[in-house]
């Protein structure tokens, strides 16, 4: 190892990073809500169909480890309910309006969904609400719209309790086992790859006159160096990404992921016949923008 890993210890609330190192440096630029109101509504989308995500949980309480393990879910199922009201809240303080995420984030969030408990801790938890954690500290740090920064500035303790969950049991189910430890290394990469996918959706599909949008490749660059940062620190990998060379990268992805991402992407190409037929399961994350408590949301102020 040649990379500076620095402490383990110094991150909230347990995290493996520190807030500084999840933070991107926007220079001064800001978010205005009434200029760059497409850009809010559509990220919004997005953080709401991840929150109606929080369905997930009830499926990995069923297989959790341990009592503690247990528990920590049950509790978190009630935060992201009450994260989906958050984002209903936001929305309407923004006067944006709820509206389909895109696909390649419902690929990410829910057709990229772990097959096993390492799975979900590793890619769900320590990654997946990673990514969502450096999100919300960019707005938090750039929006100029000081009820929803409170608003976000709560949620973020509770999301950064979910991703030291997700490290802390990342690290304990690799522990002696390499061949996992070597398949949720193949997993991250393909999550890295959907995030860029994202990232360069946002860059084509939104209005690009807001300074803050205008770095998104060098925030992106940022969430991949802090993601990196912290597979290095749980263990998943002890080499710089960039030494990864792209054979190496091809043999992970294929060893850990191949029949994953093939059913999941005949998943996201069938989603709309399914949807259609009837015949797929509908579920919350396919219902939800016509479910009463989105579109009449009975939403206290201040919350
Ligand atoms: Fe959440
Ligand atoms: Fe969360």
């Amino acid at each position: 190892m040649t990379a500076d890993l620095g402490h383990t210890d110094g991150g909230m609330d347990g995290m493996l990073l520190s807030r500084a190192e999840m933070t991107f440096n926007f220079a001064g630029a800001r978010l205005e809500p009434a200029r760059d109101r497409e850009v809010l509504g559509w990220m919004m989308n997005q953080f709401l169909y991840g929150e109606i995500t929080g369905i997930q949980i009830g499926h990995w309480l069923y297989q959790a480890p341990d009592i503690e393990a247990a528990r920590f879910l049950a509790r978190q199922a009630v935060e992201e309910f009450q994260h989906v009201d958050n984002f209903l809240r936001i929305m309407t303080l923004l006067g944006v309006s709820p509206a389909p995420a895109h696909p390649v984030l419902r690929f990410l969030a829910t057709g990229m969904m772990g097959g096993s408990w390492a799975e979900h801790v590793a890619l769900e938890m320590a990654a997946g609400e990673g990514f969502v954690l450096m999100c919300f500290y960019a707005i938090i740090d750039t929006l100029d719209q000081p009820r929803v920064v409170d608003i976000l500035t709560r949620a973020v303790k509770q999301e950064e309790r979910h991703v030291a969950f997700g490290e802390a049991q990342t690290m304990r189910v690799i522990d002696g086992r390499p061949w996992l430890r070597r398949r949720l290394l193949g997993l991250n990469l393909v999550s890295l790859w959907a995030v860029r996918r994202l990232a360069r959706v946002m860059s084509t599909r939104l209005p690009q006159d807001s300074p803050v949008l205008r770095q998104l490749p060098q925030f992106l660059a940022r969430v991949v160096a802090s993601h990196e940062l912290r597979m290095r620190r749980m263990g998943l990998l002890d080499v710089p990404l960039d030494r990864l060379s792209s054979v190496r990268r091809a043999l992970l992805v294929a060893e850990a992921y191949v029949g994953k991402v093939l059913g999941a992407v005949v998943g996201l190409l069938l989603w709309p016949v399914g949807f259609v037929t009837g015949r797929r399961k509908r579920r919350l994350t396919d219902t939800y923008l016509s479910d009463p408590a989105i579109q009449k949301p009975a939403i206290t102020d201040g919350q």
